[in-house]
């Protein structure tokens, strides 16, 4: 009997990757998980790659991560595919990311309908291609009725152009009497964003080791948990992306206050 108290543990006794993905979702998940995906680049140049084989193989982990982001039960699923600072890119590359929509919808959407996910896009569309407006577009008119995960691919995305969109839609409010200055909140402000239906994220990823924003939601991420990791998104898989959940759910939110039990 001591025998077995005292004995060591072994890589036998460690939960098993389906025990931990079954405690995992039984404790609270992230709602919104948003998703900077980086390191294509340098996943490719490793193995002496063009860049665009990096971001070609990210296409599929976008599939992987989607897949598994909806079996885990998160609601919002936002991956920062092209910001608005990509197009500093040379075109080669720019237009190898413009075309990826296109192949990503056209091979998996059947897969993303049976799994009733919903193709939504935040970004200003004016500037994209038109093949790859036409993908998206398509995708989000044909998963337009499903009710599972929402797929928000921020496209031409830019946090503080996004803002100062905002804010400009409120002073025409403002100007043509439809809100009062006293009416301006972060509600309103919130309501006032390319994201204004969804729920802020509660948890970023990084992927690539590197450590900041890069105009990402900047408004949104207020109160989101952060979580940066080596591992670049072409590697990114079911295990990094459960270990960080599972630490996301061994931290304490607070949103500013206090823990339950302090606040006597
Ligand atoms: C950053 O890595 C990545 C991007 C700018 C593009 C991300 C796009 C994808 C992962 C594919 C998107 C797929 C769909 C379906 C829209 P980087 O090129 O900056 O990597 P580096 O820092 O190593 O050079």
């Amino acid at each position: 009997m001591f025998g077995k108290l005292l004995r060591k543990k072994t890589a036998a006794d460690l939960p098993s990757y389906e025990e931990r993905l079954a405690a995992a979702k039984e404790r609270p998940m992230p709602v919104h998980i948003a998703i900077i995906m980086d390191g294509n680049g340098r996943w490719a140049k490793q193995r002496k790659l063009p860049r665009i084989a990096g971001h070609h193989e990210g296409m599929k982990t976008v599939r992987k991560t989607t897949l598994f982001a909806s079996r885990l039960g998160v609601e919002v699923l936002t991956l920062y595919a092209f910001s608005t600072e990509n197009w500093k890119r040379p075109k080669r590359e720019i237009d190898f990311l413009m075309k990826l929509p296109g192949e990503f919808l056209s091979t998996y959407l059947p897969e993303l309908v049976e799994n009733n996910v919903k193709v939504e896009m935040i970004g200003s569309a004016d500037l994209l291609p038109v093949h790859t407006k036409e993908a998206i577009e398509r995708a989000m008119q044909e998963t337009s009725s499903n009710d599972g995960m929402v797929l928000n691919f921020a496209m031409n995305y830019g946090s503080r152009f996004e803002i100062s969109e905002a804010v400009k839609k409120i002073a025409v409010q403002l100007q043509q009497d439809e809100l009062a200055l006293s009416e301006i909140t972060e509600e309103t402000v919130s309501k006032a964003m390319m994201t204004c239906h969804l729920p802020d994220p509660d948890l970023l990823i990084r992927t690539s080791g590197e450590v900041r924003l890069s105009n990402f939601m900047l408004w949104q991420l207020a109160y989101a948990e952060l979580a940066f990791t080596e591992v670049l998104w072409p590697d990114f898989d079911e295990h990094t992306m459960l270990t960080i959940i599972e630490d996301y759910q061994k931290r304490s939110r607070r949103f500013g206050s206090l823990e339950g039990n302090e606040l006597t």
